[in-house]
């Protein structure tokens, strides 16, 4: 395990203006998918108000499989648990997999039992449910000011994610967060988080695609173009350089920071050889980190088509869909064949496959995710679009 240091918000942005002023023909030209943005939909990460009236009218008619989603949704323990105590501090402190852990689990915990109450709020206007996630992001806001050491970007990016999304669903439905601390943790999102991802990074690509899609997540949030789009630039350049396709010829793209082949190979864990469309640039070091990556750029394209880009339909959902099919025909039963990874696969996938999966083929109809659909629906035996739900309350408390 490589260890890593924090770049901080100047070093990166260095790093970056550096890689893009250099005329190397290697790094990948925009792909002019990248749309600028300062127009804003709410409430519009992840989850529209569309989707939202469209659950709650499946609940409200007692229909399967939303019915049993909702109702796994309330057995949650954050969510079930009148007594739900949130536990900030001032400083998040969080080592390489967060040795040490100064908040660290409890602000992902803490995030995510708020972001459970805001679902089981939306759909069942329950009061005492807003009010329990507006207590936990309050009880943040007022006490949170900074995240160091090691994993504090990652950190930064998981939690600024859900805090986001927890935000729209709560500030746009007349939940009676107050204005003043609505202010608040725009404060809390500006100067405790978006400072720690807004630069990106140059370590292993789940990072720079975590981290772009809490500051994009939190630039809907606060309204903020420039987070937002500078954030979008930085997600696709990253998403050709993590996932391989042989149109791309016998390398894959390269990212910033990166110039000579073999860095390129080393940074693909020392993978040489380039034989099929999907591989992505942690394959080879597990599946489990390749998953959060793939859960990202899924996460980024489901708020960008709602906020009036849809990324899947463009080259960044091509290598989504051929990243998908390729990971999860080995879960699957299929041999690992030798030419990749030396034949050996690390084979932890978790649950980040439902969101991509339910895109293209529940809602772009395409029949051909035949390994992603066994990998995702069969285990749970329920349609992804719920475990959408369901399942994403677990996302990051897998994320350690
Ligand atoms: C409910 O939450 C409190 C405070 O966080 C905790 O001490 C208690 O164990 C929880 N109860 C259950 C049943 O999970
Ligand atoms: C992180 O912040 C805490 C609290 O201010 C401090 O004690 C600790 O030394 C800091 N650690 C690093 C690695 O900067
Ligand atoms: C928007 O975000 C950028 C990047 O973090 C920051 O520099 C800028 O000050 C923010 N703008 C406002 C109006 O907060
Ligand atoms: C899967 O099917 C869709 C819709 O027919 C098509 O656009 C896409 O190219 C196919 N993907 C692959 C990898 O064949």
């Amino acid at each position: 395990m490589r260890l890593i240091s924090i770049l901080s918000i100047t070093s990166s942005f260095l790093i970056r203006s550096a890689a893009t002023a250099r005329s190397d023909l290697k790094h990948p030209t925009p792909t002019g998918l990248f749309e600028r943005r300062s127009t804003w939909v709410h409430p519009g990460v992840m989850i529209s108000q569309d989707q939202i009236d469209y659950f709650k009218s499946e609940v409200a008619a007692s229909s399967s499989p939303w019915l049993a989603a909702y109702d796994q949704l309330l057995d949650q323990t954050a969510v079930a648990n009148a007594t739900y105590t949130p536990s900030p501090v001032p400083t998040v402190v969080c080592g390489s997999y967060s040795i040490p852990d100064v908040g660290c689990s409890a602000e992902r915990e803490d995030s995510l039992a708020a972001y459970a109450n805001a679902l089981a709020w939306i759909v069942s206007e329950e009061q005492s449910y807003a009010d329990r996630a507006i207590d936990i992001m309050n009880s943040w806001s007022s006490t949170v000011l900074t995240h160091n050491d090691s994993n504090a970007p990652i950190q930064s990016g998981w939690v600024g994610s859900i805090w986001a999304r927890t935000g729209e669903l709560i500030r746009y439905s007349d939940a009676g967060w107050r204005t003043s601390e609505i202010d608040d943790f725009e404060v809390m999102l500006r100067t405790a988080y978006m400072p720690l991802v807004i630069g990106g990074s140059t370590y292993n690509g789940n990072w720079e695609l975590v981290m772009t899609e809490a500051a994009m997540f939190m630039g809907v949030f606060l309204e903020n173009s420039t987070a937002y789009n500078t954030a979008m630039e930085l997600f696709e350049a990253r998403v050709p350089a993590y996932i391989y396709l042989t149109s791309d010829g016998s390398l894959p793209v390269y990212p910033r920071g990166i110039s000579t082949e073999a860095a390129l190979i080393s940074y693909w864990e020392g993978q040489s050889s380039f034989e099929a469309s999907g591989m992505a640039q942690e394959t080879c070091r597990d599946l489990e980190h390749t998953g959060y990556g793939l859960a990202s750029i899924a996460h980024v394209s489901e708020m960008s088509r709602i906020q009036g880009t849809d990324l899947y339909q463009t080259s960044i959902g091509t290598r989504l869909q051929a990243a998908l099919e390729f990971h999860t025909q080995f879960l699957e039963g299929i041999d690992v064949p030798s030419w990749l990874c030396s034949g050996t696969l690390d084979l932890t996938l978790l649950s980040t496959t439902e969101i991509g999966f339910n895109a293209f083929a529940t809602r772009m109809d395409y029949n051909n995710l035949t390994y992603t659909e066994e990998w995702t629906v069969s285990p749970y035996g329920i349609a992804s679009w719920v475990k959408y739900v369901n399942k994403i309350c677990f996302l990051v408390s897998q994320h350690s």
